[in-house]
């Protein structure tokens, strides 16, 4: 049987926009998914085992089915002519807005790999999951892949003329408590990305404008973090989020999350990932803080993880 993991991620800056070339900032959770593979008599089956909001197993089947398809067909394998038992588990939820597509598309790769003894590095494990993302997001920036596949704070920038993407590994003094809260309604990532190409097309001044205010964010970003000043993070994401509800990807129980958390005395709060629904997120440095607002938020009847950005392994 062959095994492998892929880390999950929350979008500090940048989602929608690193789709166009802005860039952006992704980190790694401390949670991953899990994958086991073993080849089967027939057909490909999947024993999905994550846990998480409801229905995104059932939500997300045939993505996941074509998403397999087609990284089997970027591993030069046929997926007419392979046979394998897939089981998906670990401990990353499969909250939409998370990467938890990305993460098991990479949890997959890897276990692929292992089960059929193919030497990939971690180059290839990450074109590999960038294909299989192509089924679940139509235009995949790539970001959530790269932090799928290499953990740790990324700063990304997507080449739009088919060159290779700017990917650079950012440090961070110590890993931060932040806190995901998820609406529960799951996102169609697809759907959003089109959504925001096509009102950038019909608005293109109003939109130029905004996409250059969120790369200014992604730079602010990368330098706050750099110096270790929480409470500036926290502010550019706040701002984030604002440009996120003017391309209309957040709604009503985003909105209402991140209201909530600022209110508990996170440093900032913002949607991360497709919007639509799907996950926000709070940062809160310390125990006692993230404590405080994964309450509250709970407390509402929303579900919520308790990890960190800036880790390197899981
Ligand atoms: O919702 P998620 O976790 O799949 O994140 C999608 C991030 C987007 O920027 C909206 C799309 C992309 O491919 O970058």
């Amino acid at each position: 049987m062959g095994r492998g993991s892929g880390f999950g991620k929350t979008i500090l800056f940048g989602e929608h926009f690193v789709v166009h070339g802005v860039p952006g900032i992704a980190s790694a959770v401390d949670s991953a998914a899990d994958a086991h593979v073993k080849k089967a008599a027939k057909g490909i089956n999947v024993t999905d085992e994550r846990t998480g909001a409801k229905g995104y197993a059932e939500k997300k089947k045939l993505q996941q089915l074509e998403s397999i398809e087609r990284m089997l067909t970027a591993m030069n394998m046929d997926p007419q002519k392979t046979s394998m038992d897939i089981w998906l588990g670990g401990n990353l939820p499969g909250f939409s807005g998370l990467g938890a597509s990305a993460a098991s598309s990479v949890a997959i790769a890897r276990a692929i790999a292992e089960e059929y003894e193919l030497v990939l590095s971690d180059e290839q494990i990450n074109d590999i999951a960038y294909e299989a993302e192509k089924a679940y997001a139509g235009n995949p920036s790539g970001i959530d892949n790269t932090a799928a596949t290499f953990g740790g704070l990324i700063w990304f920038k997507k080449n739009l003329n088919k060159g290779s993407n700017e990917i650079e590994q950012l440090s961070i003094r110590e890993p931060v408590e932040i806190v995901i809260g998820n609406t529960g309604i799951v996102a169609n990532t697809k759907a959003m990305v089109a959504g925001v190409a096509q009102r950038k097309e019909q608005n293109p001044e109003e939109y130029a404008a905004i996409f250059r205010y969120a790369e200014e964010l992604a730079n602010k970003g990368r330098k706050a973090l750099d110096e270790f000043d929480l409470k500036q993070v926290g502010n550019l994401m706040n701002e984030s989020h604002q440009l996120l509800q003017q391309i209309e990807v957040s709604c009503n129980e985003l909105d209402y999350l991140v209201e909530l958390a600022r209110k508990q005395g996170a440093f900032g709060a913002k949607m991360t990932g497709g919007g639509g629904g799907g996950c926000m997120l709070a940062l809160t440095p310390g125990k006692d803080l993230q404590e405080k607002v994964a309450l509250a938020i709970e407390n509402e009847g929303f579900e919520v993880l308790r990890t960190k950005i800036g880790v390197r392994k899981v």
